[in-house]
């Protein structure tokens, strides 16, 4: 399952989102008695962002959220091409969405062809 987190920052808010999200995929597993699903767990922001802090973040969460499989970080702006077409499973994205200078739909971050109504 490949979480993406659009606008990530630094510092302890980074992980947050990302943090609450596989927390509560893996409770809902436990509710319906499954298997918690492999987790990829990806986190963007402009290429300028403090990455080497969001790294060492990133480690820990690695080792107290078994089974997130892989993490990784997405450099680049949200309004570019930053992911493979239907490769995203979740995308959120906190106290960035009121930055928005244009106009961005779910289709457009996953790289899905049709019309979308609305950001
Ligand atoms: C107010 S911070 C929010 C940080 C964190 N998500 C939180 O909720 O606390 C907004 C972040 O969005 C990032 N951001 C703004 N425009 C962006 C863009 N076009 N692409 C990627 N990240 C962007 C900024 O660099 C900044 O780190």
């Amino acid at each position: 399952m490949m979480i993406v987190d659009l606008g990530c920052s630094t510092g302890p808010n980074a992980l947050a989102l990302v943090s609450i999200t596989v927390e509560a995929i893996h409770a809902n597993c436990l509710q319906f008695q499954q298997p918690p699903p492999e987790v990829c767990v990806l986190l963007n922001d402009l290429p300028e962002n403090d990455f080497n802090t969001v790294v060492k973040s990133l480690v820990t969460l690695r080792q107290s959220s078994d089974p997130v499989a892989v993490t990784g970080i997405t450099p680049g702006s949200f309004y570019e091409r930053l992911f493979t077409s239907e490769s995203l499973h979740l995308v959120c994205s906190s106290n960035s969405l009121h930055w928005l200078s244009k106009h961005m739909t779910l289709m457009s971050i996953l790289g899905m062809k049709g019309s979308s109504h609305g950001a």
